[in-house]
This record gives C-alpha cells, structure tokens and sequence, in this order.
C-alpha cells in the first residue's frame, strides 16, 4: 500500500472547485473504522477532513472499535463476546468497549486538533437493549432509540466537529454497545446529511472479490437478497446493509473506500471516478416528464412568477406546444414545480433550462437545486456538454447555488440569440460545464 503519494495535483484544484457550490453546507458522515484510526493514514485523513471544512462542508465523525477491543481483549486477556457491536456484549466486553471508545475518540480529538478544528465528543445518542433475538440475550447490546439531532446541528452550527462514539445511553443512563456502522446511518439520516462515507481496510464493496465500483441500489438490493453464495464477505456485508438502509431514507450517496490510501477522501468526493464503491440512490424520484393534461396546471403554477417578470412570457398555448420539454416536482400529487428541458437541433452539445419555479411554500427546501440538477442530468446523459440559463432575477440562485458562470449571448445558438435580442428581456446569460457526478 503506498501511504506517500498525493494523488491530488495543484491543477486539481480548478476541478475540487466545481463541486463546491454542489456540497456548500451540506453534511458528510464520515464514519471510520477502529482499524483506520490505528493506520498510519489516520493524520491524512483528518487533513482531508480539514480541507472539507475549509469548503464549508459539515462533518460529523462516528468511529469504530473492533480493532481496539480485540487488542485489549489480548492484552489482558480477557475474553470478548463480540468485536463489532452486532452480537452479544457482555459485561466484560461493554467494559473494555468504554476504554477502547474514549482511547480512538481522544486519538480523532487529538488530530483534528492538530489539524486546527474544533471538535466534541458527544452523548448525543440514546439507545435501547437489542434484547432477546431468536432465544439469545444480547445482554449490553444496542441499538438507536433517539439521537439528539438539534444538539449535533448546534455544534455544527458553531463549528464544532461532533465526534460520535459506538455507544449508546439507555432512557436510565446505562450505557449500551452499538454497531458504528448502523449508528452512522441512523445519525445521517438524523442530521439530513447527503452523503456517508465509510472509510475501512478494503478497496470498496468486494463482490467475488471483484471492486464493484458504482452500486445502483436497486442492484445493491437485489445482490443483498440474492447472494446466498456469500460472494461479500461478512464485515463488508454488514455495511452494505446498512447502506442500503441509508440509500432508502433518502441519503442518496453513501461510499466505502480505503482509509489507508493517501488522498483517498478527497479523491473520492471530488472526481468523476471516486477511488472505491459509490451506492447511489434515485433523488430525482419526484421528477417526472409534464403529462398532456397537465398543461393549465403548469400554467397556474407559473403564472405568478411570469407577472412578476421573473419567468419569461408564456401562454397555455406555448406551454402545450413545449409540454414534452417540461418536467414537473410532485409531492402527493401535488405539482410544486417544474422545469424545461429546451435542446436546439443547430447546437446538439448546449441545452438550457427554462421556466424554473418551485411554488413560494416549497423554497429553500433544495428543490430547485434538485430540479437545475436533474436538467444537468438529463442533459448529460443524452450528450451535451453545456448548459444555459437566461435569467432577469434569480442569476445569483444558478451562480453561487448551481455553480453557473456569467457568460455572454455568443454562448447562445444561433435561433436563440434572435429570441434573445427580440424579447427585450435583457436576461443575464450564464453557463455550466457538464459532468458526470458523484
Ligand atoms: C429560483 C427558485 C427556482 C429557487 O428554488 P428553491 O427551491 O427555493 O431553491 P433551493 O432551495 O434549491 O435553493 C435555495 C437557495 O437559493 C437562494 N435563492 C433562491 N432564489 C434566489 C435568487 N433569486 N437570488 C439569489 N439567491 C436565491 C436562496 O436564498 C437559498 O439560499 P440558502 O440555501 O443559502 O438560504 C425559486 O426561488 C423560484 O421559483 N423563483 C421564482 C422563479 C424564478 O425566478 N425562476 C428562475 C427563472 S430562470
């Protein structure tokens, strides 16, 4: 394992930067195995942490401690009944848990203090007894009850790195054992976060020991179902499952990679190809093609925002004759915005997105970031390279929300510079690049 080499390159950074306006204030889980904290790569990692938050990218730690507890279990021989928080904790084994626990929390303490963050290691977590399971007392096993998600996003508020420890306390103050990997998923989904990314001693999710590189969950959950050959090994099986909790509670990306590669945090979040296994779900569940009969209700949705000169003008008329260029946002049943899609036949690598609206209840929930990057989306898939908007009032949602630049009308296609000059609108112009995401 080469443990030296950067990765990154100084030109890199231009492309780290096109996904910063994607991740601003979001919240990573970045959960770590006992065994990376004991790898010499631990201090690199805590640095690419530290180039996150530079980003202004919210981490919340939740660490492991198989590896610890095995070595103090040796050490002064004592038994354990269980390594990973899956089975049976004993007393002797939740005994030596606690001291493995404070030891790799203090050890993350002491590097992200080294590396000048602010962190906290926190009782954030309630937990519950696992109880008895088919006849087998699980004695101080458990799991999550209730995680104190406000008292998480005020550290985070504040700048604070909460560090989460795998043990929970009972509604008496008992304190529990818990799986790290479970409790990751149940804290991110607690705290909203947008990605987990395990970090273990493996190259990703190893199925017949070939890397699968990126996992549709679709087929996470079929290879979960079906895999009665155990082609994943035991560990790696665990927190597949447990991702694929998380995929279905709307964390739409959760990662497993290396924690002893150099640079292999950053690399992943910030390159097309990651460097271990990405488990993606469908976040644009909600967006679908605008139906026929959907042509007056589009209208009404709009209309407001076209008084307002916000949106360009468009009768029922022009939205029938454009309906198979529209997408629509639906909440029960509900459209609550819409897209379109336009693609010019003289100009096939450049679409733009047109008659963006999310109705005033649902702003500043995401969606429109959601709808721009679905546009993306579905524009790189069918092949272009570009995409525009043209913009009176919201060109500084599509700049520092959606990483549009400011560009100019001879970025436009032909027929549209003649609309452009003729509507008087004197919209702004901005571009994007398209890429593949991650
Ligand atoms: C622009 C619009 C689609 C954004 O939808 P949304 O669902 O609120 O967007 P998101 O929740 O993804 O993003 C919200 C962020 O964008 C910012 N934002 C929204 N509209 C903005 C604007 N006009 N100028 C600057 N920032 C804006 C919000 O302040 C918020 O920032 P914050 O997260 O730091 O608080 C919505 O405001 C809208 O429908 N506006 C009226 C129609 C319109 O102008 N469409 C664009 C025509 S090209």
């Amino acid at each position: 394992m080469d443990n030296e080499k950067s990765t990154i390159k100084p030109a890199d950074l231009r492309g780290i930067l096109n996904y910063v306006p994607r991740f601003l204030g979001q919240t990573f889980m970045i959960s770590l195995d006992g065994s990376i904290v004991e790898n010499p790569n631990l201090p690199n990692i805590l640095l690419d942490i530290a180039v996150l938050r530079s980003l202004q990218i919210n981490v919340v730690i939740v660490h492991g401690i198989g590896t610890q507890l095995k070595s103090l279990s040796q050490s002064r021989s004592i038994p354990i009944s269980n390594a990973d928080g899956s089975g049976v904790t004993d007393e002797p084994t939740l005994d030596l848990a606690i001291r493995a626990s404070s030891r790799v929390s203090h050890q993350i303490l002491e590097g992200l203090t080294q590396s000048g963050l602010k962190c906290a290691i926190t009782n954030s977590i309630r937990a519950k007894p696992i109880g008895i399971l088919k006849g087998v007392d699980y004695q101080r096993s458990g799991a999550v009850e209730l995680i104190d998600a406000s008292f998480l996003q005020h550290l985070i508020d504040k700048n604070i790195i909460p560090i989460i420890q795998p043990i929970g306390y009972d509604r008496n103050g008992h304190t529990l054992r818990i799986n790290s990997d479970a409790l990751a998923v149940e804290v991110a989904i607690a705290l909203k976060a947008t990605k987990i990314l395990y970090l273990a001693e493996t190259s990703g999710l190893l199925v017949d020991g070939t890397l699968k590189r990126q996992l549709p969950v679709e087929e996470l959950k079929s290879l979960l179902e079906t895999d009665i050959s155990d082609s994943i090994e035991r560990s790696l099986k665990q927190k597949a499952t447990h991702a694929l909790r998380g995929v279905m509670s709307d964390i739409s990306r959760i990662h497993i990679l290396d924690g002893r590669i150099h640079d292999g945090l950053i690399s992943e979040v910030f390159s097309n190809e990651g460097v271990g296994t990405l488990i993606y779900g469908n976040e644009y569940a909600r967006i679908r093609k605008a139906r026929k009969d959907e042509v007056a209700q589009l209208y009404h949705l709009i209309r407001s925002s076209i008084d307002k000169e916000e949106l360009a003008s468009r009768d029922m008329e022009s939205i029938e004759n454009s309906i198979d260029s529209f997408y629509v946002y639906e909440i029960d049943g509900n459209l609550i915005g819409c897209v379109a899609i336009i693609e010019y036949p003289e100009k096939t690598d450049t679409i733009e997105i047109s008659s963006l609206y999310v109705h005033p209840l649902y702003q500043r929930q995401g969606i429109g970031l959601k709808l721009v990057n679905f546009a993306c989306h579905t524009g790189f898939e069918s092949g272009a390279e570009t995409v525009l908007a043209l913009s009176t009032q919201s060109f500084e949602f599509f700049e520092s929300v959606c990483g549009f630049e400011v560009s100019n009308v001879e970025s436009l296609p032909e027929s549209r510079k003649d609309s452009y000059k003729d509507n008087g609108r004197q919209s702004k112009i901005l571009s994007k690049k398209l890429e593949s995401e991650n």
